[in-house]
């Protein structure tokens, strides 16, 4: 068949057989991803099996909630990035912090504090690098911003998350810091481990078809929100990690990998209570101001909530 009949076929089964009001913006995606299907089971000649194949592998994926996990390792949740800084360079946005994608880990309700906060619960501090993470959040005229919230969640040492790993406890490395009057955060936590995709999971199942890694650099996400700004959803790595420029997920960016300083002057270690020397990262968030002129950063998603 030619991609012409196809596209009336796929016109004919969505828009045609339509017998009731239906929802035009779903009608034209419909349309064109079910004509797009199509064509690539013409054009590749996608046989029978293979196809049930598929169908079987997405309920798989599904049961299994890696849909998300799937859409990172695609490149497709960095594809959406990559349209938003596009759209924002349009609209004249250019020099806040970039963007990276938020993973499908993040819960609402962690526990709220202002300027800073403890992530870790103390369970893993013997084992872990003691982190100091600690910055200013500024406007796009380089005015700080007190009141801006930062949240931050990030895995542990074993590369998990609390709440999908309810070993941990409740909101484990996970916190809401309102930042203080002069814009400041700041938070103590461990250096969090890189991890993979589930060994035995949908996702990598398909990527040792594709010859890929499941892996992930070591990272600490973040939303970033303040009155009248547009939310950042982003990431930093930490410098170092064997995958930091080869993350399965394509979330590595310049300019989310600060240094990183270790300290072990006796005089900083008695003011932070440290027996042993820890980490720090000095990290500013910048922030654009809202605008009509670039579509919104809020992005609509399922999320758990604990
Ligand atoms: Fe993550």
């Amino acid at each position: 068949m030619n991609h012409a009949d196809i596209e009336t076929l796929a016109k004919n089964w969505v828009v045609d057989a339509a017998d009731r009001p239906a929802n035009p913006r779903v009608q034209q995606v419909v349309v064109r991803l079910l004509g797009d299907l199509c064509k690539a089971i013409e054009d590749l000649d996608i046989t029978p099996s293979e196809f049930w194949s598929g169908v079987a592998y997405m309920s798989a994926a599904g049961a299994a909630n890696e849909l998300g996990l799937l859409a990172a390792g695609l490149g497709l949740e960095r594809f959406l990035d990559i349209r938003a800084d596009e759209a924002e360079r349009k609209a004249g946005l250019e020099g806040g912090t970039p963007r990276t994608i938020e993973g499908p880990l993040y819960v609402a309700g962690a526990p709220e504090s202002v300027g800073f906060a403890r992530l870790d619960d103390g369970l893993d501090a013997d084992k872990g690098e003691v982190l100091f993470m600690q910055g200013t959040v500024f406007d796009q005229d380089g005015k700080p911003l007190p009141n801006a919230k930062v949240e931050v969640w990030h895995a542990n040492l074993l590369g998990n998350y609390s709440f999908f790993d309810r070993t941990q406890s409740d909101f484990n490395l996970r916190r809401s810091i309102v930042t203080d009057a002069a814009g400041r955060y700041q938070f103590r936590s461990i250096i969090p481990v890189g991890y993979g995709c589930p060994p035995d999971g949908t996702t990598q199942q398909l990527l040792d078809q594709l010859g890929r890694h499941g892996q992930r650099p070591a990272h600490i996400h973040f939303f970033v929100s303040a009155a009248g700004h547009r939310k950042l959803t982003t990431q930093i790595n930490i410098d170092g990690d064997e995958y930091l420029w080869d993350d399965f997920a394509f979330a590595s960016r310049e300019g989310l990998v600060p240094p990183i300083a270790r300290i072990d002057d006796p005089a900083q270690l008695v003011a932070k209570r440290l027996d042993k020397p820890f980490a720090s990262i000095d990290f500013d968030f910048h922030l654009y101001r809202e605008t009509e002129a670039a579509p919104s950063a809020i992005v609509e998603r399922a999320r758990a909530a604990a």
